[in-house]
């Protein structure tokens, strides 16, 4: 799954009382899931000033319904889980608009993998491989805690090279094709390229649980964020969204952040957060000014709320690739950024340097 992110730079609010009145306190970048999150825990907190700038003609981001043939069929996320020892947020949030979902799994795997000439494998061999891959998947995890242990190393290796260290990595198409459900399905990469300490253990199954919810709602997985966003969109509100308002360039100082879109509009407000993906900010689709004061490399292997910052901050990564993590990170940055203009410690701001 695509990598969930958000970045906050806390900026310290020095405006003068005429040019607070006039701009919001903050602007979120990205009506996806995080932003949507962040924007109503701001709100909740008595921080309403808020804009929101979104690129796209909609709501949802990385959650978006299409008709095919008159069905709705989702083009991004589709899965929550549950059942695990931790509740996840978002198993509520279904019951509140009654969601339609049902338990969809891979227990029936067996039954259905096929060979590359066409006919079934036998049930027993798909078992046997499947057993395998459970095990090295419970390798994978000790392996990967293990490497965590080591305070003073960033060592890290790929899911590939764990599994060649537990001894039986996939080679058969058979074993392949399991290992496919177990890693790529997962992380949307190869296991060859895919961080082994960033993903096990998979805390996704671990904490929210085994049970996937497959939903199948008419109204698209994306209604979640519309019920989050009309409770701080409704009649009265101070609230404002932009659509169609790509951020090209944030500027950013002790007086405050400047924002540049694309149609040549300037927004200003006193701080700013960022949901763009991992992606987005990879392509450098939004000039930050001046450049971000952070090494590169991290764009790369951590979704962009460890970046705010000095990462110490494991749990941000926890649920790293799904809405529920989309979710969660909203809330916790907001929670940094209320604590900010609360005058109890800038995160974003000292570890900024600005
Ligand atoms: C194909 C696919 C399948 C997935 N399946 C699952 C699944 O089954 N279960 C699961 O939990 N997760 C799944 N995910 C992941 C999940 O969709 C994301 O983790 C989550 O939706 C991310 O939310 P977000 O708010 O962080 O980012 P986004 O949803 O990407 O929101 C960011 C928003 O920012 C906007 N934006 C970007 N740049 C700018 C800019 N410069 N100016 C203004 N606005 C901007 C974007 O238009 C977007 O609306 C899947 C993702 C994909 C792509
Ligand atoms: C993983 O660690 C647990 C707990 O230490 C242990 O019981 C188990 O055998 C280990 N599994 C593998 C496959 O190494």
């Amino acid at each position: 799954m695509a990598a969930m992110s958000l970045i906050s730079l806390f900026v310290t609010l020095l405006f003068s009382a005429a040019k607070a009145a006039q701009s919001p306190s903050v602007i979120v970048v990205g009506a996806g899931m995080s932003g949507i999150s962040a924007a109503k825990t701001l709100y909740e907190a008595g921080i309403k000033d808020i804009l929101i700038l979104e690129a796209s003609s909609r709501i949802g981001g990385r959650m978006l319904k299409a008709d095919f043939s008159g069905y709705t069929v989702e083009m991004g996320a589709n899965w929550y889980n549950s059942g695990g020892p931790v509740a996840n947020p978002l198993v509520d949030l279904a019951k509140k608009v009654n969601l339609k979902s049902y338990i969809n799994d891979y227990s029936n795997i067996a039954e259905n993998t096929y060979k590359q000439e066409g006919g079934l494998y036998p049930k027993k061999d798909v078992e046997k491989v499947d057993e395998v891959a459970t095990a090295r998947d419970e390798y994978c995890s000790n392996f990967s805690k293990m490497l965590s242990r080591n305070k003073k190393k960033d060592v890290d290796v790929s899911i590939l090279a764990s599994q060649r260290l537990y001894g039986r990595p996939p080679l058969t198409p058979l074993e392949m094709v399991i290992d496919f459900y177990h890693n790529d399905y997962e992380d949307a990469e190869p296991p060859k390229v895919t961080s082994l300490k960033h993903t096990y253990p998979r805390a996704q199954f671990e904490e929210h649980g085994e049970y996937p919810h497959f939903v199948m709602d008419p109204r698209g997985f994306e209604v979640l964020v519309q019920y989050l966003a009309s409770q701080i969109l409704k009649k009265g509100s101070p609230v404002q969204l932009k659509l169609k308002k790509v951020a090209r360039e944030i500027a950013y100082s002790k007086s405050g952040v400047t924002i540049k879109t694309e149609d040549g509009s300037t927004y200003s407000a006193n701080y700013v957060i960022v949901s763009a993906s991992v992606g987005v900010l990879q392509s450098d689709l939004i000039q930050f000014k001046p450049t971000l004061p952070v090494d590169t490399n991290l764009f790369q292997s951590f979704p962009f709320a460890e970046l705010h910052f000095g990462c110490g901050e494991h749990n941000s990564n926890k649920f790293l690739g799904y809405v529920d993590g989309a979710y969660l990170e909203g809330i916790a940055t907001a929670n940094d950024l209320i604590k900010c203009i609360k005058g109890k410690g800038c995160k974003g701001d000292k570890n900024m340097e600005v």
